[in-house]
């Protein structure tokens, strides 16, 4: 099967194998404030966080390119209504590109379509420095996201079987950059373990991208005869996973995996992320709904993030992490067992 070919079969898996309750925002209750003392209006929804200067707290996170025309037809369509709602994007992994010169216009449509955006390129951890130079200066990329798929690749009857020196690379990459890198799970979660490692490197930001969205060992387990099924349900969920790293890693976290809307927004801002990006449900309202569809539903997150934040007395997103919260059930456990409060 041609890397295409697989690009498309992972799109249409994630579009078929869709999202579960796993993330556990469920476990996360707001606790209502009937004294906010503010109006919409004062609601600044601008995220600036270390090296991350955003105009919207959401994103579109990393997702296609390298699988011909149609990929970058999706893109295009992500990237336009990226730059038409103000929100950041990162493209799918380069490595295609970096490769063969052939498929790059997939991935420089994205620059194309929204010259002045936010943009973030993104390579795996097998990249050296001078792949991910190139990456960036393939997109014009504001920051680059390294991602971790070992869980992927363990299931992908193809993929890579040795991980040895990920760390370093990372490390030296970050080092040598002239963007802030990024460092991304692809839906399995960042434990604290992981991200005390991270924290030793000069990385600007972690993306816990947990457990309970989009499922790359569903995904794979699709593609091949014998199930590796005990890879289904192994993760850190978002949730849990934002608490582990914002202990352990001193600078921005991103939350992504399984965020279902405004609300899980709004706990994982809580919980001490700054920003929350969404790939499997914004891909499949692009490709089920179009494009102008994808659009209003980027401005009703944003509207709904204003009203949420207007009612708990929260200026900005930054403000938000002193907003109480009580924590239930499996999450409550999870994090108990973990050693939390
Ligand atoms: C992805 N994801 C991904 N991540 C990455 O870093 N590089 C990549 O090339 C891809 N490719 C990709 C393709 C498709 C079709 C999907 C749906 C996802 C993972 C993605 O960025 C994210 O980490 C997970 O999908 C979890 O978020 P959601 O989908 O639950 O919002």
């Amino acid at each position: 099967m041609s890397r295409a070919e697989r690009k498309m079969d992972h799109i249409q898996y994630a579009l078929s194998t869709g999202q579960s309750a796993g993330a556990l925002f469920d476990d996360v209750r707001i606790i209502h404030q009937a004294l906010p003392n503010l109006g919409v209006e004062d609601i600044s929804i601008h995220t600036e966080t270390g090296d991350l200067k955003l105009e919207s707290p959401v994103f579109i996170n990393a997702m296609t390119g390298g699988g011909g025309s149609q990929t970058e037809k999706l893109n295009g369509m992500l990237a336009r209504a990226a730059k038409e709602t103000g929100i950041a994007m990162a493209v799918g992994s380069q490595m295609a590109a970096i490769k063969d010169a052939n498929e790059r216009a997939s991935y420089e449509i994205v620059r194309k379509e929204n010259p002045h955006g936010f943009i973030m390129g993104n390579l795996g951890s097998e990249a050296t420095v001078q792949q991910a130079r190139d990456a960036v200066e393939m997109i014009g990329a504001n920051a680059l996201q390294i991602h971790l798929n070992v869980i992927q690749e363990l299931t992908m009857p193809e993929g890579d079987r040795d991980f040895k020196g990920a760390l370093e690379r990372i490390a030296e990459i970050a080092e040598n950059l002239h963007v802030p890198v990024i460092v991304k799970e692809t839906g399995f979660g960042i434990s604290r373990e992981a991200a005390e490692k991270l924290a030793g490197t000069q990385i600007a930001a972690i993306d816990v991208s947990g457990y309970g969205g989009t499922n790359f060992a569903a995904i794979e387990n699709e593609r091949r005869a014998r199930k590796l099924s005990y890879f289904q349900e192994w993760g850190v969920p978002t949730a849990a996973a934002i608490i582990e790293a914002k202990e352990a890693f001193p600078k921005t976290v991103l939350a992504s995996g399984g965020i279902r809307g405004a609300q899980d927004m709004i706990k994982a801002f809580i919980l001490g992320a700054n920003a929350a990006g969404l790939a499997g449900s914004f891909l499949k309202m692009a490709v089920e709904h179009g494009e102008s569809r994808l659009v209003s539903e980027i401005e009703s997150l944003t509207e709904d993030l204003q009203m949420m934040m207007t009612a708990l007395g929260a200026k900005s997103i930054a403000e938000l992490e002193n907003c109480p919260v009580i924590i239930t059930g499996e999450l409550h456990h999870y994090l108990a067992m973990r050693g939390y409060e």
